[in-house]
This record gives C-alpha cells, sequence and structure tokens, in this order.
C-alpha cells in the first residue's frame, strides 16, 4: 500500500509546496522578519523534512532534528492570530500552485486539515489589539481551494476567532 507521502508525487510535491511558501516569506511583513534570513534554504529543508516525515516520507526530520516538538521550537517566536492567519495564507497560496492530479482534493483537504491545526497549536502571543488578524481569524478564507465543503478538524473550520464565544 503505498504512503499519503508517495500518492501525492512524493518529495517533489513537498520540495514545491515548501519553496512556494518559503518564497512569499521572505518579503512578508510579519513573516518575513520572523525567519533567518541567511537561512531561509536551511529552514525550507527542515519544514520539508517535518512535512515528509508526517506524511509518511522518509523520518529526516527525526534524523537530522530530534523529536519535532513544535510548541517548544517556536516557543521564541511571537505567534499570534495574525501571524497564524498569515503563516496559513501563504501556506494556502503555495498549495494552491500544485495541480490537482498530483494532489487530489481529499488529499489538500487532509493535508490543510494538518496544517490548520498545527498553526492554532503554535498560537503562543495574545492578540495586538491594533491589528486581531487580517482575516479576523476566518482561517478558512485563506485556505487552498479545495472544492469541499469545510474539512472538519479538531478546532473545527468555522472560522470561529478563539476569542469569540
Ligand atoms: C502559526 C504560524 C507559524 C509561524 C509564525 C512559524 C514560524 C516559524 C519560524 C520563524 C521558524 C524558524 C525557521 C527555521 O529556521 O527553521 C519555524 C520553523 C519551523 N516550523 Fe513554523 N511557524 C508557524 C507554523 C508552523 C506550522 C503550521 C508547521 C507545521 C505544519 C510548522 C513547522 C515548522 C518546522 C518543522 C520548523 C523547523 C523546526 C526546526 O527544525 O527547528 N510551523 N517556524
Amino acid at each position: 500500500m503505498s504512503t499519503f507521502y508517495e500518492s501525492v508525487g512524493g518529495e517533489d510535491t513537498f520540495r514545491a509546496i515548501v519553496h512556494e511558501f518559503y518564497k512569499q516569506v521572505r518579503h512578508d511583513d510579519i513573516l518575513g522578519p520572523m525567519y533567518p534570513a541567511e537561512d531561509l534554504e536551511g529552514a525550507e529543508d527542515r519544514l520539508r523534512w517535518f512535512l515528509a516525515q508526517y506524511w509518511g516520507g522518509p523520518q529526516e526530520f527525526n534524523e537530522r532534528r530530534g523529536h519535532p516538538r513544535l510548541r517548544m521550537r517556536h516557543a521564541h517566536f511571537h505567534i499570534d492570530t495574525a501571524a497564524r492567519d498569515r503563516w496559513l495564507e501563504l501556506m494556502g497560496k503555495a498549495i494552491d500552485t500544485v495541480d490537482r492530479d498530483t494532489l487530489p482534493d481529499e488529499h489538500r483537504a487532509a493535508m490543510w486539515d494538518h496544517m490548520e491545526r498545527v498553526a492554532h497549536m503554535l498560537i503562543n502571543a495574545p492578540d495586538d489589539p491594533a491589528n486581531p488578524g487580517v482575516h479576523g481569524g476566518a482561517t478558512p478564507a485563506t485556505g487552498p481551494h479545495l472544492g469541499v465543503p469545510g474539512t472538519p478538524g479538531a478546532h473545527g473550520s468555522t472560522g470561529r476567532h478563539p476569542g469569540q464565544p
């Protein structure tokens, strides 16, 4: 049985998505300053290793970086709703560059659900009242074009702002 990783095109697909993501990060007003300008290629590798490993590809992240512990690894970055939304917005655009034959809707939705859940889990800072997220926390509006109705995740895809009842 082939893995998710293999069935969506393996390394090429993950390389393409992560590359498209980092191309945008470089010029982004919120995310750009957070990432190491002198080591964006290294950052690209690290995110690709992680995603490939998560979806059943080579266990390269663990081999090179150790246990993911993503919350800990993001603890020293200021991640509020606006940063999360921007990360997801850029990732949604990156995923959109992959064609539907390579990444069918069902796989696209699964990948997106994982991204949303992790991004939400990584929030570690209160919102700046002057800038409460470009999309008011409505992450689905920033996601890739799934062609399927909402993808319910652990937090639901209601577009509800975490601070709202
Ligand atoms: C919520 C918004 C997020 C922000 C602002 C953010 C920011 C960052 C920054 C600044 C880095 C350091 C880049 C480097 O040198 O490697 C990083 C690393 C990383 N991020 Fe994120 N990230 C976010 C969400 C995510 C999500 C959703 C995932 C996974 C689906 C993820 C996975 C990773 C991984 C695997 C690394 C490399 C960790 C390491 O090897 O040290 N991040 N992130």
